[in-house]
């Protein structure tokens, strides 16, 4: 694992929300280049910049209709450069996404694909035979092309995917994953790869990196012996380049594909949902840092430690206050539940990745599907940076925004939550500095439950020699930790007292150092 990537802390920018410099209504390059100094100030020293490359943007840019052209919107090829540069120059590194599973139905690889006579990319993507030949198993269309067949899809219509073989073949139609025409999506692949990396950024965070072989196993042995010898030719050129994973199996993920990251994704009623968005319509909420809620951490750790525990050390499994996919944490949590909530997301073993607003605790809005986001919409609106017009997010006028802001009389701003000394962002910002300043923050095999029990709210878990106790309650209950020896360092809430093991007050989050 690459040395950086042990204090790594990744703040994710939706490049459409971030900060708009021309006055177009969207966000671009030089508005990012200009807010990264706020970044570095928070705390971050590593971005994930979602897909950035010419799109018809019918997925919000993971329909790629070109890998190696960047989106007009968001300004020039020199513009990214130029942000590379400058995160560069603060000692940060840079991810952009890459979606190697599927490409945008306009990409020239498949309007080549679809022609009737065949072509260098006649098998690039997956078609059957005939138009009534059913792709069984697998979501498909036809009558969209000259080609006589059907043609397997990703996920939305427009995605046809990309053809990396199947594991084991069925049908005359499924290539086995060695055959030249899913050796040529490799190179090509590759190639996407080679050249972000030429041009400066540090990896790629990768999209569905689970998905590329069809008809997988369990463990997805095709899919992984795909990215293995990716990353072997990727690695001959950018030793240094690094991979995270929308996988959520760090054992295939890390330990066979060779990602040196995966993430704990949010699927709705495991363990990362519990923590923060277990709700339904009907008013219950059972999240684990809900004050109301009946929710032990234990139902966290059942699915979390046995995955940290396959890759311990070899690897970084990442937990995230939120993604462009989720549902804001602020939608249900109140913002002292959200500094319970991220007192525990900061202090975890893997490198956190930080969604763009939810430091500020920027609100879920329900708004119409744009791009493709529908129930998404509501996570990727503007960044919120102060009071003035559009929240200081761009000049245009409001009607021309990408999306709307948020337009309550006490929507949070970067401006307001650093005006308030006890604000969720100061939360956040002193638990990067201790993350910065604890060397034990930075080894991550050193994870352990001290104490956690089904039936009660309270938790604690060290590292090294760091103790955090965790009451997401509104009871203050007693923990069986010494802490004789220990002193204080963090505090949300009144604390503890150390009474016959520990009495920890309601809400509250310490941390120790021995
Ligand atoms: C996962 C991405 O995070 C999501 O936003 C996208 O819609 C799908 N993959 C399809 O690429």
């Amino acid at each position: 694992m690459q040395e950086w990537l042990k204090t790594a802390v990744f703040y994710e920018i939706y490049p459409q929300s971030f900060k708009d410099s021309d006055g177009d209504g969207i966000g671009d390059f030089n508005g990012i280049t200009e807010k990264l100094d706020y970044i570095a100030d928070l705390g971050c020293n590593a971005i994930w910049m979602n897909p950035c490359y010419d799109s018809p943007f019918k997925d919000a840019g993971y329909d790629v209709r070109d890998y190696r052209k960047v989106a007009e919107r968001y300004g020039t090829a020199e513009d990214l450069q130029r942000l590379f540069e400058q995160v560069h120059a603060r000692g940060m590194h840079i991810l952009l996404d890459l979606v190697p599973g599927h490409t945008s139905e306009d990409h020239e690889w498949f309007r080549m694909s679809g022609r009737e006579e065949r072509n260098e990319y006649s098998d690039r993507y997956i078609w059957t035979d005939s138009w009534f030949e059913r792709a069984e198993g697998f979501p498909y269309i036809a009558g969209e092309r000259e080609r006589d067949g059907a043609y397997i899809i990703n996920f939305f219509k427009c995605q046809p995917a990309l053809n990396y073989g199947f594991l084991k073949p069925k049908e005359h139609w499924q290539k086995p994953i060695d055959h030249p025409a899913c050796l040529a999506t490799r190179a090509a692949v590759v190639d996407v790869m080679c050249y972000w990396l030429s041009m400066g950024c540090d990896g790629f965070r990768v999209d569905m990196a689970d998905s590329l072989v069809k008809n997988d196993d369990e463990v997805k042995s095709g899919t992984c012996l795909v990215w293995k010898d990716m990353f072997a030719k990727v690695h001959e050129k950018y030793p240094d380049a690094v991979f995270v994973s929308e996988w959520n199996n760090p054992a295939s993920a890390i330990g066979r594909a060779g990602f040196q990251m995966d993430f704990f994704l949010d699927w709705t009623g495991n363990g990362y949902n519990l923590l923060m968005r277990d709700y339904d319509g009907s008013g219950r909420d059972d999240s684990v840092f809900k004050v109301k809620s009946r929710r032990s951490i234990c139902d966290f750790l059942d699915e979390y430690l046995p995955k940290y525990e396959a890759i311990k050390g070899a690897g970084l499994y990442c937990l995230i206050t939120g993604n462009h996919d989720t549902v804001r944490a602020a939608y249900n949590l109140d913002e002292r539940e959200l500094k319970l909530a991220y007192s525990f997301l900061l202090t975890m073993p893997g490198a956190p990745f930080i969604y763009y607003g939810d430091e500020i605790g920027m609100r879920y809005q329900k708004l119409p599907g744009k791009e493709g986001g529908y129930t998404r919409t509501g996570s990727r609106t503007p960044m919120q940076w102060d009071g003035g017009v559009n929240h200081g997010f761009s000049g245009a006028d409001a009607s021309r925004l990408y999306l709307p802001t948020d337009s309550a009389p006490d929507a949070p701003t970067v401006e307001n939550q650093q005006a308030r000394g006890d604000s969720l962002y100061h939360t956040v910002k002193e638990l990067l500095r201790l993350r910065r300043e604890e060397s034990a923050f930075a080894r991550h095999d050193n994870l352990r439950i001290e104490a956690a029990e089904r039936g009660m709210r309270s938790f604690a878990y060290s590292r090294g020699g760091l103790m955090m106790l965790c009451n997401p309650s509104d009871r203050a209950e007693t923990l069986p930790v010494d802490l004789t020896g220990y002193e204080r360092i963090y505090a949300v809430g009144d604390g503890c007292r150390k009474e016959q093991g520990c009495l920890l007050d309601a809400q509250s989050f310490v941390i120790f150092r021995r």
